[in-house]
């Protein structure tokens, strides 16, 4: 049967500033896909949170870019809307730019990542299992680093040295900021390495959208690679971005997909989408409440059963006394850029200054300069 996983998220609502949505934001959620699996437009369903960004993850046989669920997805967001409205929360509806999307959520404003496959159970996929990253406070570009070590460096990931990988794997990489259409080009890892990170490197305008095995011809990764100040022509929050990659086997396994978050490399987002600070592992539904909110990825772990169904339960990887290690050096790595407020490196140059309020008081001072004789 061809399984869709399509995760979808949005933020549209928060407790006390944008920490969380609250319990019965989430409640709301629930509750439409449970409906939705009852009616089986669903085979499944699973929704968590990071930070202040609602996940739903499902499975059906829609295919991609399937109108009925991504209208399912914006209805479940707006109930969870109704819900941050009664309760006051900040940012209610803050993630549904549009009023309502004309069959497809990409470009309305939620972030979408999807990946279709061939569910056999059989070679080359006896077991499919994937993983499901959500990240907070950072833009699509966060998962460039670690993708990149994954599937394309043999010193992250030795699996790349084995047959099922050594050809190497397809990246098609998108510029988040022509907006007249999508602008993508696809490269090969390994020959193309270098042409790879020359693109890579710049986290605020190209993002991975989609890495391909190239010995099976089967996608591994799918990245929600949209950018709403793009789309909103101005700040309306960071673009939190979602990713689900399948693992084991023809794929990275797991811990070849995790050591790169060892890094805690710094990202673009954090306060005000402006700053450039560590992206720190966390625990799924952890709320955003430390120090300068700093930008968190999540990830989870699930099996597919014959049926499509995975929500029985869930790996939650960045749960585990492994991770505190990364989490202390995040928070090291933060001071450390913190120590310099707001020179140079520690905030994003004027162009990507997410808040657009910024760029307002440099206009400003602008018209105040006068040329010297
Ligand atoms: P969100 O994109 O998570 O809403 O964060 C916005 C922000 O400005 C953080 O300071
Ligand atoms: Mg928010
Ligand atoms: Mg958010």
């Amino acid at each position: 049967m061809r399984i869709t996983l399509s995760l979808i998220k949005a933020d549209v609502g928060s407790i006390g500033g944008h920490t969380q949505p609250s319990g019965p934001m989430l409640t709301a959620v629930r509750e439409a896909v449970d409906g939705a699996v009852q009616s089986g437009m669903l085979l499944d369903g699973f929704v968590s949170c990071t930070g202040d960004d609602i996940a739903i993850l499902m499975s059906h046989t829609r295919g991609e870019n399937a109108p009925e669920i991504h209208e399912f997805a914006w209805n479940a967001f707006l109930s969870a809307t109704e819900r941050a409205r009664e309760a006051g929360l900040y940012g209610a509806g803050q993630d549904l730019l549009t009023d309502a999307p004309s069959g497809n959520v990409r470009g309305a404003g939620p972030g979408v990542a999807e990946l279709e496959f061939e569910h056999t159970l059989e070679k080359p996929r006896p077991a499919e299992s994937f993983m499901v990253f959500a990240a907070d406070k950072c833009g699509p570009g966060a998962y460039n680093l670690p993708l990149y070590f994954t599937f394309a460096d043999p010193m992250y990931c030795a699996g790349l040295m084995l047959p099922k990988m050594i050809k190497g794997f397809t990246f098609r990489i998108i510029d988040m900021e022509r907006t007249d259409a999508d602008w993508v080009i696809e490269l090969n890892a390994p020959e193309d390495a270098y042409h790879i990170a020359a693109l890579l490197r710049d986290n605020e305008r190209y993002a991975i959208e989609s890495i391909h095995s190239r010995t099976y011809d089967a996608k591994a990764v799918s990245v929600s690679a949209q950018r709403l100040h793009a789309i909103a022509g101005e700040y309306t929050g960071k673009d939190d971005p979602v990713a689900i990659v399948r693992n084991q086997g023809i794929f990275p396994a797991p811990e070849e997909l995790l050591l790169p978050y060892g890094k805690a490399h710094y990202v673009g987002g954090d306060a005000r989408g402006s700053h450039n600070m560590p992206l720190m592992p966390v625990p799924t539904n952890t709320p955003v409440t430390g120090p300068y909110c700093l930008p968190v990825v999540s990830c989870l772990g699930f099996s597919l059963d014959a049926e499509g169904r995975f929500s029985h339960e869930a790996a939650d990887f960045f749960d585990n006394p492994a991770w505190e290690t990364t989490r202390h050096k995040a928070q090291q790595k933060a001071f450390e850029m913190r120590d310099q407020g707001w020179s140079g490196p520690a905030m994003l140059p004027y162009k990507e200054l997410e808040y657009g309020g910024f760029r307002d008081t440099l206009e400003a001072l602008s018209e105040r300069f006068e040329a010297r004789g």
